[in-house]
């Protein structure tokens, strides 16, 4: 399956990109985690990214599609993948596209998780992710047993950068504006389902894979 996570900061795409990951054995391909890998390593991107990660801005797609386009040339991607915060704009989804189409595989759905600004707000405040294996808790909603240390591999927890509360107004107000017009961009081509977003984690899980379910019975 080749699949897009779509959905505001905090909406629960890296959790459920992980859990589809883990379920259907297809590699989660997270622009936001490599461009924090980039960061980390000093590369010339990461330099260049962390100018607008830290202000809750886009990063350029001249820069985004090249990293995007570099990774979906790896082998594991040829079973499929579940792209979580990619496309961001309407340049990087009509690039993805192309790049698919002359690849000879196109997307199978497109999956667009509905949350409020509220509960973004909620959960991104509350989150913890490990430094080392990336797995993502939440305060209260999904709790560490030590508040500090990862509960699969005993790594570091932190809470990102760019989760203070004016950066999460920006990162909302940015997808207001920039992201969102891709649903109706997905829903015009017939990939766009709408998923509840508020639910429980595993709630919206079932849904997720009831969505796959059926678009994998129309193929
Ligand atoms: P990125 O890392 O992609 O951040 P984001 O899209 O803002 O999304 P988040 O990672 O914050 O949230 P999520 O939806 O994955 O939620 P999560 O599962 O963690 O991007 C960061 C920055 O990089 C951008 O601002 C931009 O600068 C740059 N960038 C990235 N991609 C780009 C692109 N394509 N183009 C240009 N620039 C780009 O869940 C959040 C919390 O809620 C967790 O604590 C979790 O435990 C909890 N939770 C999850 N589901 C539930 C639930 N159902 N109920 C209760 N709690 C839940």
């Amino acid at each position: 399956m080749r699949v897009v996570l779509l959905g505001p900061p905090g909406a629960g795409k890296g959790t459920q990109a992980k859990m589809l990951e883990d379920e259907l054995n297809i590699p989660q391909i997270a622009s936001g985690d490599l461009l924090r890998i980039a960061v980390r390593n000093k590369s010339a991107l990461g330099q260049e990214a962390r100018r607008y990660m830290e202000r809750g801005a886009l990063v350029p797609d001249e820069l985004v599609l090249r990293m995007i386009e570099e990774r979906l040339q790896q082998r594991d991607t040829q079973g499929g993948f579940v792209l979580d915060g990619f496309p961001r704009t309407l340049a990087q989804a009509e690039a993805l596209r192309l790049t698919l189409e002359r690849a000879g595989g196109p997307l199978d759905l497109v999956l667009a998780l509905l949350v409020s600004d509220e509960e973004v707000v909620r959960r991104i405040s509350g989150r913890r992710t490990c430094r080392t294996c990336g797995a993502i808790y939440h305060l209260i909603f999904d709790p560490p047993r030590n508040i500090n240390v990862c509960d699969r591999c005993q790594g570091e927890l932190y809470q990102r950068d760019d989760d203070a509360e004016e950066t999460v107004r920006n990162r909302l107000a940015t997808y207001h504006r920039q992201t969102k017009p891709l649903l109706d961009y997905y829903e015009r081509q017939g990939l766009l389902r709408s998923i509840d977003g508020q639910e429980r984690m595993e709630a919206v899980h079932e849904r997720i894979m009831a969505a796959l379910g059926a678009a994998a019975q129309r193929a």
